[in-house]
Order: structure tokens, then sequence, then C-alpha cells
């Protein structure tokens, strides 16, 4: 956590400048900030290591996190809600691969 405090400043940075160019730019959504990045690590680490983010395009997140949402009732845990689905999902396309 505090290396993720450290690096926060850059990573928004990086995260607004994709936001005014990026394919999400029509968002309404505020770009993602340590809230986010705190209920990630707490829903996504719990089955297996925590992934990078950078493992997927922001294309394909949205995929893998519908299989989450399964693997989660397969394994009676609380599937996420919409809006923690649209937080983790703002995090992992901030951070996604550029493909
Ligand atoms: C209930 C347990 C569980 C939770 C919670 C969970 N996963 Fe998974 N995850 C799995 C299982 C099981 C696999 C391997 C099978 C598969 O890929 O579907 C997996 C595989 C993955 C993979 C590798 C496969 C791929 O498509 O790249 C990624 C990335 C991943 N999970 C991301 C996440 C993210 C992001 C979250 C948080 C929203 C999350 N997981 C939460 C069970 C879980």
């Amino acid at each position: 956590m505090a290396a993720l405090k450290r690096l926060w400043p850059l990573a928004a940075a990086l995260a607004l400048g994709l936001a005014r160019s990026g394919p999400w730019a029509a968002a309404a959504r505020p770009s993602p900030g340590p809230a986010e990045a705190a209920l990630f690590a707490r829903r996504c680490g719990v089955c297996h290591p925590l992934p990078n983010p950078g493992l997927h395009t922001a294309q394909e997140w949205p995929r893998v996190l519908e299989r989450m949402q399964m693997r989660m009732r397969m394994l009676g845990r609380p599937p996420l809600s919409d809006e923690e689905t649209a937080d983790i999902l703002a995090y992992l396309q901030a951070y996604a691969s550029p493909g």
C-alpha cells in the first residue's frame, strides 16, 4: 500500500492524460483513485494473487470481470455490485495494456 501511495500522483497524471485522449474519454466517471485501488485489492486478490491490470487491454477487461462474477457465485462469494464493478473496471482500464 505504501508503494501504491507513492506511485499515485504519477499514476493519476497518467490516467488523466489518457482520459483526455483515450477511448474512454467520454466516460462521465472521474479517474480512479486510491479508493478504487483499495476496492480492487480487497475483491480481486481473494482467490488468486492480485492480477496485474496490464494483463489485458481496456477492451478485454469487461469480459474478464463478467467471468470473475461467475467464479464468485460458483465459489459462494458475494458478487460485485454494479457500482463495485464499475469502479474496479475503471481502475483496471486506467492501467490496462495498451494492446
Ligand atoms: C471467487 C474467486 C475469485 C475472485 C474473487 C476473483 N477471481 Fe479471478 N480467477 C478465479 C479463477 C477460478 C480463475 C481461473 C479460471 C478463469 O480464468 O476463469 C481466475 C482467473 C483470473 C485471471 C486470469 C485469467 C484471465 O482471463 O486473464 C484474471 C486476470 C483474473 N482472474 C482477474 C480477477 C479480477 C480483476 C478480480 C476482481 C474483480 C478477480 N479475478 C476475482 C477466481 C476468482
